[in-house]
């Protein structure tokens, strides 16, 4: 009796979860949010000859492919209505608490490694057949949970998720919330979904200390992420984060003494993680990363200061960053695939290289309000999703976005690292 029904609870707690190689199938479906208000949006591969197309849509809080329970399903749609394979719900994600125990506040609950479930699931049917069934979820140990595919492989030949100008998740005021953010999700939110590069520009304010800046506005103190980042690589310890000192726009003179200040701050408050830096020919594969227990690459984008500092090994060169300033989507495109073409494949002093993936606003635009940061985000994403997924995913390395939850590049990443064979186990 007792094992019978622990048996039944197994079947119902421990399933899988089928995504074909890539994703890219007809059907396959993913769950994203929306930059603009956090409403949940759904999407699912609607490019398919006739026949196979899926004929339902379903959202719902539990599995459809569970047993023996009401799935309360959310929404029902036609696909044949919305040809782009794309529509936005009513349903509110807001900010929720983050599932299995890895809260950023949850000091009591053990984190468990492994992807967990938001209770948000999509799935698409032919006749009643499920075609593809996936949930809304964080992955806080995707490289651990794949070390086995993963721990040959050098990291610069990775797709790793990453997020532009990673700090400006905060601000007031409409001109902030319109120009000045990038994310919606602080940094340790963005770590626990997958993110796996972070893009810091350094503002210093003398005794106030060094901020996050977008450009001449600051946003928020940096220590405080520093903890984040901290916090986190302590519960995960086999994830690899690359962490990008970009820019110091503030003061405009940046000089060297404000430099060495901030490079102790960075060694006080992260060294004991920092891998030491390698430059030209890449030499470190994951295991060996792995093995001396150091997941944190710090790259800092100031030739000389790094030149200069010959005893701090973790200072890793600066790391390039591909803008395309491009103002439409089919620019961007172009930027894209034109950057992948033109690389090569030449030693470099930093091997990794991030595309940043995203419109930048015209200043005429800017002056009237008609656009603005979350309005562009919402547009990119959906684009990124597909270029990544179907053609330029296997030739990159770092991609990074604005408002990373209304694209799916997360598990575009883990899926193409590990050719389609990743641990699929959901718990
Ligand atoms: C959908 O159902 C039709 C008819 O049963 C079948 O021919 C087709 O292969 C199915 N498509 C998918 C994607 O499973
Ligand atoms: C790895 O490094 C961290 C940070 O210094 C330390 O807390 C942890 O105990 C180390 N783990 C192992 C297995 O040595
Ligand atoms: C490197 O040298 C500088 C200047 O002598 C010193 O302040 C700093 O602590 C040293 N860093 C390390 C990691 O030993």
């Amino acid at each position: 009796m007792t094992r019978a029904c622990c048996v039944l609870l197994i079947l119902q707690i421990t399933f899988t979860y089928y995504v074909d190689a890539y994703n890219n199938k007809c059907g396959n479906v993913h769950l994203t949010v929306s930059a603009r208000d956090s409403y949940l949006e759904i999407n699912w591969i609607a490019e398919c000859p006739k026949p196979l197309h899926p004929d339902e849509i379903i959202l719902s809080r539990k599995n459809m492919a569970g047993r023996d329970e009401d799935p309360e399903i959310l929404l029902r749609v036609k696909p044949s209505e919305y040809p782009d394979g794309y529509l936005k719900t009513k349903v509110k994600f807001g900010h929720p608490f983050l599932p299995g125990g890895w809260d950023y506040n949850d000091e009591v609950g053990s984190k468990a490694p492994g992807p967990h479930c938001f209770p948000y699931w999509l799935a698409s049917f032919n006749n009643s057949h499920i075609i593809d069934t996936r949930c809304l979820a964080i992955q806080p140990t995707w490289m651990a949970d794949n070390k086995d595919l993963l721990a040959d492989r050098y990291l610069d030949t990775l797709l790793l998720p990453g997020t532009h100008n990673s700090g400006a998740f905060l601000g007031e005021g409409t001109f902030q919330e319109q120009f000045i953010l990038n994310q919606d999700r602080d940094i340790w939110t963005q770590l626990v979904f997958g993110i796996r590069y972070l893009d810091f520009r350094i503002g210093f304010y003398g005794s106030q200390g060094f901020f996050l800046n977008h450009d001449k506005f600051r946003i928020q103190e940096v220590r405080p992420l520093f903890q984040q980042i901290k916090k986190f690589l302590l519960a995960s310890p086999k994830e690899m984060i690359i962490l990008d000192f970009h820019r110091f726009p503030y003061p405009s003179k940046f000089s060297e003494d404000i430099h060495n200040q901030f490079v102790k701050i960075v060694h006080e408050d992260l060294g004991e993680f920092a891998a030491t830096a390698l430059s030209g020919i890449r030499t470190t594969k994951l295991h060996e990363f792995w093995t001396f227990n150091k997941s944190l690459i710090i790259c800092y984008n100031n030739q000389p200061i790094v030149e200069s500092k010959k005893n701090e090994t973790w200072l890793w060169h600066p790391l390039r960053q591909y803008w395309g300033d491009a103002r439409s989507l089919p620019d961007l495109k172009r930027h894209i695939r034109k950057v992948i073409d033109e690389r090569g494949d030449l030693p470099k002093a930093n091997p990794f290289w991030a595309l940043m993936a995203e419109l930048t606003p015209r200043p005429i635009d800017i002056f009237f309000g008609t656009y603005n940061l979350r309005k562009l985000a919402q547009e990119t994403n959906k684009e990124i999703t597909k270029w990544f997924r179907d053609e330029y995913g296997k030739e990159s390395n770092i991609v990074a976005t604005d408002y990373f939850l209304g694209n799916d590049i997360i598990d575009i990443a883990i899926d193409i690292n590990t050719r389609g064979n990743r641990d699929k186990t959901i718990l």
